[in-house]
């Protein structure tokens, strides 16, 4: 970023924004979500970043920022506004819209979630050709590798397929946030392929090691407003079962 001017984003988020500012280095200006996820529009817009970064949907909050929130801001930053799309397959909107009708939108995606392709190391940028041409000149010399290239356009085209695959994962979604309710979990809507959930005595850590001891991984972050929440990937329905079964035990021994 230009100096004096910051990278800015809403919290809590995924965690590699602070990362890799951190390794620029740039200044980071963070501005907390309020607790029903609303975007603080105004507040962002205040920070003045030379980049504002939002993922939509969000990790680990699995909510999806609407995109007149997205345009509002856009259309009150200096700066560029980048929506990362990372989990977009598994929501019901995309901000995409957007880059036709502000020059100061770049749309971030990947193939790691929905195209199930997280080894390929493949992602994309969405803007319109001045923000772009921009990015041209600072880009590093070499290109994508052309396998990856070629294997990205294949699963693209392929759409049949990933929405299959997507519409699997919604579906064990669907069935995994009601079994974890009726476990006394409250669970967020989730617009991505795991679920933010909260358990009945809150007691997210306990769970956590509880979990991994039966060799269960889901994600415990350490950090305000998250400690008594846990980040849960959604399996398969078998998956999904066996982590229902292990929690039965989990919360009866926890709860102890
Ligand atoms: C919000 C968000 N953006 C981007 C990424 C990066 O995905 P990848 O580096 O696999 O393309 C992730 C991965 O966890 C993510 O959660």
């Amino acid at each position: 970023t230009e100096p004096g001017r910051s990278l800015v984003y809403p919290t809590p988020t995924y965690v590699l924004y602070r990362t890799l500012a951190a390794a620029q280095p740039a200044d980071v200006i963070e501005i907390p979500y309020a607790d029903d996820y609303s975007l603080p529009i105004s507040e962002l817009a205040t920070a003045g970043g030379a980049v504002t970064f939002i993922a939509s949907p969000n990790s680990p909050s699995a909510h999806a920022v609407p995109i007149q929130d997205l345009r509002k801001l856009a259309s009150q930053l200096t700066g560029v506004l980048v929506v990362d799309e990372a989990y977009v397959d598994f929501a019901d909107e995309t901000a995409l819209p957007l880059v036709q009708e502000l020059e100061n939108v770049i749309i971030v995606r990947t193939l790691s979630k929905g195209y199930s392709l997280a080894g390929l190391r493949l992602g994309f940028g969405i803007a319109n050709p001045k923000l772009l041409s921009g990015l041209f000149k600072v880009k590093d010399s070499y290109n994508v590798d052309a396998i990856a290239c070629l294997v990205g356009a294949a699963a693209m085209r392929d759409q049949v397929y990933k929405n299959e695959c997507v519409a699997k994962v919604k579906a064990s979604r669907a069935k995994l946030a009601l079994d974890l309710k009726q476990l006394g979990f409250q669970v967020w809507d989730s617009q991505t392929n795991f679920l933010l959930v909260q358990p009945p005595q809150s007691n997210a850590e306990a769970i956590y090691l509880e979990l991994k001891e039966r060799g269960i991984l889901v994600r415990y972050f350490n950090q305000p407003g998250l400690d008594d929440k846990l980040r849960i990937t959604v399996g398969t329905d078998e998956q999904n079962q066996t982590l229902i079964e292990a929690l039965l035990h989990c919360l009866m021994l926890c709860d102890k």
